[in-house]
């Protein structure tokens, strides 16, 4: 190759455009990242439209109907991006990743003769290949489950990807899920249960935070059930694991998603009651405050039970705030049983949560049943959940308001001059300051609410709480 600052004409080749789009969970917005990675390597680089794009990858989502009908209205879609690029003379591939992938790959091919290639969760290590295969031999699918570690394969990604990906960043530490909910297709698209070992996750966290990240997410789809081998030898549950990260350098928030209430356990209390860097907040979905509809739910837990993992997390940390997923219209849901989910959320009290209508899954035990409820039925009782949680959502937020709070500042906002952060809670928080404030954990004054962002300024004169002194330029 010729020194610099010559360049060889024929090794330089035009980077080619990835566009992702991905619906459903945290877990698929971490795997568009890897898929990100894992394509770097072969010279694509993001592009914000799937016009200009030379590969778009819809990261699909099985978990309720619509996500997977929209699928296909965006497979219409881009295949008219697609003649239109092959028009221009170029060759546009479309693959579809994710759940509904897995689930459905055959159809996806029948059904949408415009996607090249299809690929499941497992698989996306092998990308590189499949776009091979795909060019040589018109199309691609690969929906197997490997045999290999699922979680050999998961690429670094690149210092400058990390930095561009701002200060808040999600490590899988478990992936697959064993507890079988009827409605549930997770343990069908996703497999069972396994756990990363604690040293892989230690050296993720270690690269980001040596990279600018200062907000680990743990997440996996049931995270709680975590147990992956350490140091010493032994399987460590998630508590332990987060003591340990908090140790890190540079490591000013942990959180944790998504729960399940039957695995929580002494080590993730204790977490709670010591580590400051564990935020207050989490995510333990419930679906449903009826004994009945828990069991035909194959919950394994009662709604008393809930309540009582939710009074041990309250013990150990006074401030700690809870949101929640709910399905209403379970098969056979009578007006009683939907009054006693109303009934745990009234006495629970929500700092948010996500309600849905019952959708049957193919291929799951709930999709058999034969009751119903009707279209409706459904319909009133979400919105009178919806009501209710929204009453909760807006007291939590406005109880915010005269009061200071830690923000952890993330980047510019849409107005000019303001920052946005959040609080321990995730809720967004805007000030005017300076830019050289992200990245840091600073005291907030806040003044008002403004839909579901809070609005203040910096508490400049206070003094730092713990989590800023130990944090701030850390
Ligand atoms: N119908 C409706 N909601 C569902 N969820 C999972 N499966 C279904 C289904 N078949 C909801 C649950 C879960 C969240 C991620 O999605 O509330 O916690
Ligand atoms: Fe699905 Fe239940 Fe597993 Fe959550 S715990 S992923 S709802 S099977």
């Amino acid at each position: 190759m010729a020194p610099f600052p010559f360049r060889d004409p024929g090794s330089m080749t035009t980077p080619r455009k990835l566009h992702i789009k991905s619906y459903g969970c945290q877990m698929n917005v971490y795997d568009a990242q890897r898929m990100v990675d894992t394509l770097a390597g072969e010279g694509f680089v993001e592009t914000a439209s799937a016009d200009d794009a030379d590969l778009v990858i819809l990261n699909t989502c099985h978990i309720r109907e619509k996500a997977s009908e929209k699928v296909y209205s965006e497979l219409g879609r881009l295949r008219v991006a697609k003649e239109e690029a092959a028009r221009q003379g170029r060759d546009m591939k479309i693959a579809v990743a994710g759940c509904v992938a897995q689930a459905e790959g055959e159809e996806i091919v029948h059904r949408a003769p415009t996607v090249d290639i299809v690929v499941g969760p497992q698989s996306y290590h092998h990308l590189p290949q499949l776009l091979k295969r795909a060019k040589e031999s018109g199309r691609a699918l690969e929906t197997e489950f490997p045999v290999e570690d699922k979680f050999g394969f998961l690429p670094q990604p690149k210092p400058d990807a990390i930095r561009a990906r701002g200060i808040s960043a999600f490590v899988t530490v478990q992936e697959g899920c064993d507890k079988f909910c009827t409605f549930c297709v997770v343990p069908y698209t996703r497999g069972a249960e396994v756990s990363r070992p604690v040293a892989k996750i230690i050296d993720d966290v270690t690269q980001l935070t040596e990279n600018g990240v200062r907000e680990i997410t743990l997440i996996g789809q049931n995270v709680n059930a975590y147990h992956g081998d350490g140091p010493d030898g032994r399987a460590w549950p998630l508590g332990k694991l987060l003591q340990r990260l908090a140790q890190i350098p540079g490591v000013a928030r942990l959180r944790y998603s998504t729960s399940h209430p039957r695995d929580v356990d002494d080590s993730l209390i204790a977490a709670h009651r010591d580590l400051p860097e564990l935020m207050p907040f989490v995510h333990l979905p419930v679906q449903s405050g009826a004994d009945r509809i828990l069991a035909a739910m194959n919950r394994k837990h009662t709604a008393d039970d809930y309540r009582r993992v939710i009074d041990r997390f309250r013990a150990a940390r006074q401030d700690i705030a809870f949101s929640s997923d709910f399905i209403v219209g379970f098969p056979g849901e009578t007006e009683e049983e939907f009054s006693a989910t109303l009934a745990l959320v009234t006495q629970i009290g929500y700092a948010a949560a996500y309600s849905f209508k019952y959708s049957p899954r193919p291929g799951t035990p709930a999709a058999e049943m034969r009751e119903t409820v009707s279209a409706a039925e459904m319909d009133e009782r979400l919105g009178r959940l919806q009501e209710l949680i929204d009453s909760q959502q807006s007291a939590f937020n406005r109880a915010a308001i005269g009061t200071t709070v830690d923000v952890l500042f993330e980047r510019a906002a849409r107005n000019p001059g303001q920052i946005v952060g959040r609080t321990a809670y995730l809720q967004p928080a805007h000030v005017m300051a300076s830019p050289d404030i992200i990245g840091k954990i600073l005291p907030v004054r806040i003044d008002s609410l403004e839909r579901y962002s809070l609005i203040g300024e910096l508490a400049a004169s206070s003094t730092p709480s713990l989590v800023s002194q130990t944090t701030i330029g850390a």
